[in-house]
């Protein structure tokens, strides 16, 4: 069963700064499905968070919570957010100030008639789930941001709600315990088996706990599959870019292929899916399938080969090693496990990459693999 649709939903904020948030967009999310919102600052996840759950009303389309519309443009239907079966923890935590913390993850349950003692059981449940148990007497002023950002994590899954909407819940969180939630969430997820959306800046986590992601840009949703899919196959380069595919070479047929630094060699089987026609070619690799070899070494057979280049900059970054390469005057960044091997700066270098590794886009589309 679909257990949220979105359907063709606009959300236009009026006024002189007018802005279409959220631009038609269509989504099915299936029951016990948790999809992931990945795009940069301002491209409209909160603002489609805030339309499911009913604390933004959007000027078209309609929104069905398990084949019941609680929204519709064109009827002109709004249930109201508390009539909605949805938890949530958005980036502002809106913890109730003047309850404890107990309280406040209490506090749907109160609502839902839960008798005290089993109340007072799943609270601390809950509570020991995101290891605050040691904060149940406070009120929020005395948490600090990731303690009262877990409450709301808490608060939110205490209820155990059809569909929960995360919108980014672990950002205020260190490092450490942004792992140890994430792998705490996944649980819980596969425990409680909601359905969710979930609103993260973080790749990491949107693999890890995604079953699909929707990638966005400017209110629309640009590409939608499977982690795996999103990450080996970035449909555009808009995509690549936010992924942090950061080498990006322009290129042109001149009998063979070439960049603005010189003929590519090697495995160019990757060119066998270019369409023949004029536009802009444009040659994706990642910093970590780029491997650098000294100049006179051959790679193996199976490569695309860069033109030859010069190692401008190294990055030590612990079990990895960044190397800056110098491409006659483009750049590029070369990713190797430092205990395999480290250039100097100084290096001649030849960059490669294996060549199903390289993404190929024809006017920004992804051609190849
Ligand atoms: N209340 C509002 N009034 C006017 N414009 C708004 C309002 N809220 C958001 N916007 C605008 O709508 C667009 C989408 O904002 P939204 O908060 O949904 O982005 P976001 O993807 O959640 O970004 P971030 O990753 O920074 O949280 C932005 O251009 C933003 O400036
Ligand atoms: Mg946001």
């Amino acid at each position: 069963m679909h257990e949220l649709q979105i359907q063709s939903l606009l959300k236009r904020y009026e006024g002189p700064a007018g802005v279409v948030a959220v631009n038609r967009v269509s989504l099915t999310i299936e029951a016990g499905e948790m999809l992931i919102l990945l795009g940069p600052s301002g491209c409209g996840k909160t603002t489609l968070l805030r339309c499911v759950a009913g604390l933004e009303e959007a000027q078209e389309g309609r929104i069905v919570l398990e084949g019941r519309p609680v929204f519709d443009g064109e009827r002109g239907l709004n249930i109201p957010t508390h009539e909605r079966d949805i938890g949530m923890v958005f980036q502002n935590y809106s913890l109730w100030p003047h309850m404890t913390v107990e309280a406040n993850v209490g506090y749907p349950l109160a609502a839902r008639g839960v008798p005290r003692v089993k109340r007072a059981q799943q609270v601390r449940t809950m509570l020991e789930t995101v290891q605050c148990a040691h904060l149940a007497d406070r009120i929020p002023a005395m948490l600090s941001g990731g303690q009262q950002q877990r409450i709301a994590l808490a608060r939110a899954l205490a209820s155990e709600p059809k569909v929960m909407l995360l919108d980014e819940p672990l950002s205020n969180l260190d490092a450490l315990l942004r792992v140890e939630l994430r792998a705490h969430l996944r649980a819980i997820h596969r425990k409680l088996g909601f359905t969710g959306i979930y609103v993260t800046h973080d790749q990491v986590e949107a693999f890890n706990l995604g079953s699909r992601v929707a990638v966005m840009r400017s209110g629309d949703i640009v590409q939608l599959g499977t982690p795996r899919e999103v990450f080996e196959r970035p449909a555009s380069d808009y995509v690549a870019r936010f992924l942090g595919i950061r080498n990006a070479l322009a290129l042109r047929r001149d009998g063979g292929w070439v960049t603005e630094a010189g003929p590519l060699s090697g495995d160019l089987g990757v060119f066998g899916k270019v369409p023949d026609r004029p536009g802009s070619l444009q040659l994706f690799i990642r910093p970590e399938s780029l491997q650098l070899f000294a100049e006179d070494e051959s790679p193996p057979p199976g490569w695309l080969l860069l033109p030859p280049g010069r190692v401008s900059d190294v990055l030590y970054a612990g079990a990895v090693t960044d190397h800056v390469v110098d491409l006659q005057g483009q750049v590029l960044y070369a990713t190797q496990p430092t205990a395999q091997r480290v250039f100097e700066p100084g290096s001649r270098v030849r960059a490669a990459c294996r060549g199903h590794d390289a993404l190929l886009y024809a006017d920004g589309v992804l051609v190849s693999p």
